[in-house]
């Protein structure tokens, strides 16, 4: 399964899909250019249907699920854009990244727009809980980037660090998508918050994941292996490894962080030992122990299709090759 959506979404995907483009006609042609450069580069959505979903398995029967969803989309769109010209990063979707198309100065500046834009829409709604809900949500991503900054080519970074690094830059928006279905739908009891831990916990599943599969991954699914690696990013493979590694492994290691170029037999040492620890295995048994304590977060449900659509998202989470 490379993709996950379910037919009772589709109609309302696609009208977040029709909001999206909407949003992003200005006098402004460079705005346009670059947005769609990568809202149309094939991401995968999960978040708006995250909400979707949310909303419905609270009982909302209203319209407004589709502008929320849409803002959902347009702050991952800003954080995907300002993140790849931070990682220097090359590809994304498997498509050149827009700051390799466009040079860094535009894709940060259309990031500002979009976020602009996003609570541009949400004034809309007059609802002061959507409003704290995005802007909590945002600050903390913009805080876990800042962080993972200084934390860059840290040895000593460890497991605890890194956990606050991925709830912040990445769990929060999967927790606000989760949530906001539920303020929207005005049951802002045990419902907005079993959601809301249910879509951190799934956030944490999916940034775990996404950091094996920056070991493991298969090239033809649009992402070079080692690029954390490359970056200096110490993600949890790399702390796990390093906290069993003897101080000879230990110093190659170093070595190969402070490094600006990683060479093919460089990946090839580091993704030894990390074979070797099990860190690959260890890093997606936690993210297995977060989808866990999700699904038990959606207890609070009575069974329903939209319930077993939140526990087939977070299956799907573990499964995902890209
Ligand atoms: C990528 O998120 C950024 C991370 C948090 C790892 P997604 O994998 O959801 O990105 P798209 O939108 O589907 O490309
Ligand atoms: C996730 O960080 C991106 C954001 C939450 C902004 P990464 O840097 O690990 O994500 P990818 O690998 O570029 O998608
Ligand atoms: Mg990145
Ligand atoms: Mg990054």
């Amino acid at each position: 399964m490379q993709n996950i959506s379910f037919s009772y979404v589709e109609d309302e995907l696609k009208k977040v899909e029709e909001e999206l483009e909407t949003h992003l006609i200005t006098e402004t042609p460079l705005i346009h250019k670059v947005a769609k450069y990568v809202i149309s580069s094939g991401g995968k959505r999960i978040r708006p249907i995250l909400l979707i979903v949310s909303a419905k398995i609270c009982g909302y029967e209203g319209g407004g699920h589709i502008s929320l969803a849409a803002v959902i989309e347009f702050i991952h769109t800003a954080t995907l854009l300002h993140d790849d010209v931070v990682d220097n990063a090359p590809l994304r979707r498997g498509k050149s990244s827009a700051n390799i198309i466009f040079g860094n100065e535009a894709p940060v500046l259309v990031g500002d727009y979009l976020f602009a834009k996003s609570f541009k829409i949400l004034s809309a709604f007059n609802n002061l809980k959507i409003i704290k809900a995005y802007s909590d949500a945002t600050t903390l991503m913009a805080e876990g980037e800042v962080k993972e900054l200084v934390k860059t080519a840290d040895v000593k970074t460890t497991e605890e660090d890194y956990l606050d690094i991925i709830i912040k830059k990445t769990a929060v928006l999967f927790a606000c998508a989760s949530q906001v279905g539920a303020i929207i739908a005005g049951k802002e009891n045990d419902f907005a918050r079993n959601l809301y831990d249910y879509g951190l916990n799934i956030g944490i599943a999916f940034q775990l994941m996404d950091d094996a599969l920056d070991y493991i991954s298969d090239e033809e699914f649009g992402k070079f292996i080692g690029n954390d690696l490359k970056e200096g990013k110490l993600t949890l493979p790399l702390i796990h490894t390093m906290e069993r590694a003897d101080k000879k492994e230990k110093d190659a290691i170093s070595k190969i962080i402070y490094k600006k170029k990683l060479t093919s037999n460089d990946l090839k040492m580091v993704l030894g030992l990390i074979k070797n620890y099990g860190s690959i295995d260890y890093t997606v048994s936690k993210a297995k122990e977060a989808i866990e304590k999700a699904k038990k977060n959606l207890d609070i449900f009575p069974d329903s299709d939209y319930k077993t659509s939140l526990i087939d998202i977070a299956n799907y989470i573990i499964e995902r090759k890209l």
